[in-house]
């Protein structure tokens, strides 16, 4: 079993004064061996996924998997020869390109760290982009690759010119990311004329969860695990992930001392 993010959430759009997810304010989160959840509030994993695998499944992958498909009933599940391009290699977009790849589209991905590139070449991107060496990234990756059909904007708000830059006329860019704030308004005027829309994602309801995980399971997908730490090493785990060394997700195996 694993934890759904959210309490109430079991399908379609996001529920009216839907409630803060696990380990928010007010939220116990899963740093523990044991946790008492509602029934509702748990999706079962089949025997092919490891605990670690599926750690990494309900609140990254499947922010990912929701980007890319939308809400159930999805409204436009990602086709073959799609393009997309996803923002970093944070856990979010790691899984967008994997889930993405696994559909049959083309991925490009940008980042900050050359000594990453190789690594995400080897998940299926077939090109990424260095968004510190080219600030205007988006602008780049259109001219060189053609607009995209999606844009995974997993670094935030201040990143929205650029992502509008690099969507293809009626391409849709979906923003989840909180790095990367705005000091001043996006402008809109290429998103009209270009058709172009922008939709919030917040991780994804229970039965999302579970298509999710049946995808996963049906196309061996292999979650991108960097590093594994015991449960006493958790501060340690939490630091590596803040780092932004990490190239995927970070695990701390609390039945392991
Ligand atoms: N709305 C939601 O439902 C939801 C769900 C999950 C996460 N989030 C948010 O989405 C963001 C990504 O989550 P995550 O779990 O993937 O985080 P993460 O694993 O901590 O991502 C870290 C990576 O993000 C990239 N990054 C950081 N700042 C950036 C910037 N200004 N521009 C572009 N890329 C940047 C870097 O990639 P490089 O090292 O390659 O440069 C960094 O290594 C976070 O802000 C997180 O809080 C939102």
């Amino acid at each position: 079993m694993v934890g759904n993010y959210f309490p109430s959430w079991r399908d379609g759009p996001p529920a009216s004064g839907q409630a803060w997810g696990l380990g928010a304010p007010g939220q116990d989160g899963m740093l523990t061996e044991y946790a008492i959840l509602d029934a509702g509030r748990v999706t079962t994993i089949p025997a092919s996924l490891s605990f670690e695998d599926a750690a990494c499944l309900p609140c990254a992958a499947l922010t990912a998997w929701s980007a890319l498909n939308g809400d159930r009933p999805y409204r436009r599940p990602i086709g073959a020869g799609a393009k997309v391009l996803v923002t970093g290699t944070g856990g979010v977009a790691l899984f967008a390109l994997l889930l993405a790849v696994a559909d049959g589209a083309d991925v490009v991905a940008t980042t900050s760290d050359e000594g990453k590139i190789d690594r995400i070449k080897a998940l299926g991107a077939s090109a990424v982009i260095n968004y510190r060496a080219e600030p205007n990234w988006g602008q780049a990756a259109a001219e060189r690759f053609g607009g995209f059909d999606y844009v995974v904007n997993a670094a935030g708000p201040g990143s929205l010119d650029q992502a509008i830059a690099a969507a293809a006329p009626g391409g849709e860019i979906t923003l989840m990311g909180l790095y990367d704030f705005a000091d001043k308004a996006p402008n809109l005027i290429p998103l009209m004329a270009k058709g172009l829309s922008i939709r919030g994602t917040a991780v994804g309801s229970a039965l999302a969860l579970a298509d999710l995980i049946a995808f996963v399971d049906d196309r061996r997908i292999k979650p991108p695990i960097a590093r594994r730490f015991p449960f006493a090493d958790a501060k340690d785990a939490y630091r590596e992930a803040g780092s932004g060394a990490v190239f995927g997700k970070v695990v701390i195996d609390v039945a392991r001392a």
